[in-house]
């Protein structure tokens, strides 16, 4: 998605050969104009699935997926890391461990929000080890429902995620592709690094 890469290009800082910070338009202050057109992508992508639902994890998930949602006209869960006061029984949970940070998080969703006949678009943020995706995965199919895509706003192809997600046979969209943010510098997939 030329829009996405471009804001990348403008906006992103290069924080080390791993991690781009996106903290002015997606993980802190949030673009909604960028986020509209991000659902709308996913949306025209995922149209022929026959998505029933959407899943995503808190936080920063939950602003594409909200925009995707409003596009495809199906409601929006997003798994919590932490125990809710009101939501304590009947919870899907898997646990997700994030290489960059060093922790294990419990993630969560009421079942009382997926059921068997759901067709689920798994939406996040970033695609990096995919092990967020995984837990959301898990979850989905504790209730019986399908997964049928995994739509990513940033996926790092430099990192096993999405590889790992295709190879276990899912359709994974990612509106901008990093080959590599070598040199303090973002290259996208298909482009040449100079
Ligand atoms: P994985 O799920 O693909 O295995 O990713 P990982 O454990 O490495 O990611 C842990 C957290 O860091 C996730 O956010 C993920 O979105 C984020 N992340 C991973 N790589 C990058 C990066 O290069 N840049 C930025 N900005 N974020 C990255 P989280 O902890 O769940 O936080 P949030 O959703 O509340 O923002
Ligand atoms: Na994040
Ligand atoms: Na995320």
């Amino acid at each position: 998605m030329k829009l996405l890469e471009q804001r990348i290009i403008k906006d992103g800082k290069v924080l080390s050969n791993q991690v781009l910070k996106v903290d002015s338009f997606l993980n802190h202050q949030v673009d909604p104009q960028l986020m509209m057109e991000i659902g709308k992508e996913f949306s025209k992508r995922f149209a022929d699935e026959g998505i029933t639902k959407i899943v995503t994890i808190e936080s920063s998930g939950i602003a594409p997926a909200v925009m995707t949602g409003l596009y495809m006209n199906v409601p929006v869960v997003f798994a919590r890391k932490r125990k809710s006061l009101t939501l304590s029984e009947g919870l899907l949970t898997a646990s997700v461990h994030s290489f960059t940070k060093n922790v294990t998080n419990e993630i969560s969703i009421s079942q009382n929000y997926l059921n068997k006949e759901d067709k689920v678009l798994i939406i996040d943020d970033f695609l990096a080890n995919g092990q967020a995706a995984l837990g959301l995965i898990q979850i989905v199919q504790q209730s019986g429902a399908q997964v049928a895509g995994i739509g990513i706003v940033i996926e790092k192809s430099f990192q096993d995620g999405a590889e790992m997600l295709k190879k276990l046979g899912y359709r994974v969209e990612s509106l901008a592709r990093i080959s590599s943010l070598e040199n303090g510098k973002v290259t996208f997939k298909g482009q040449k690094a100079e």
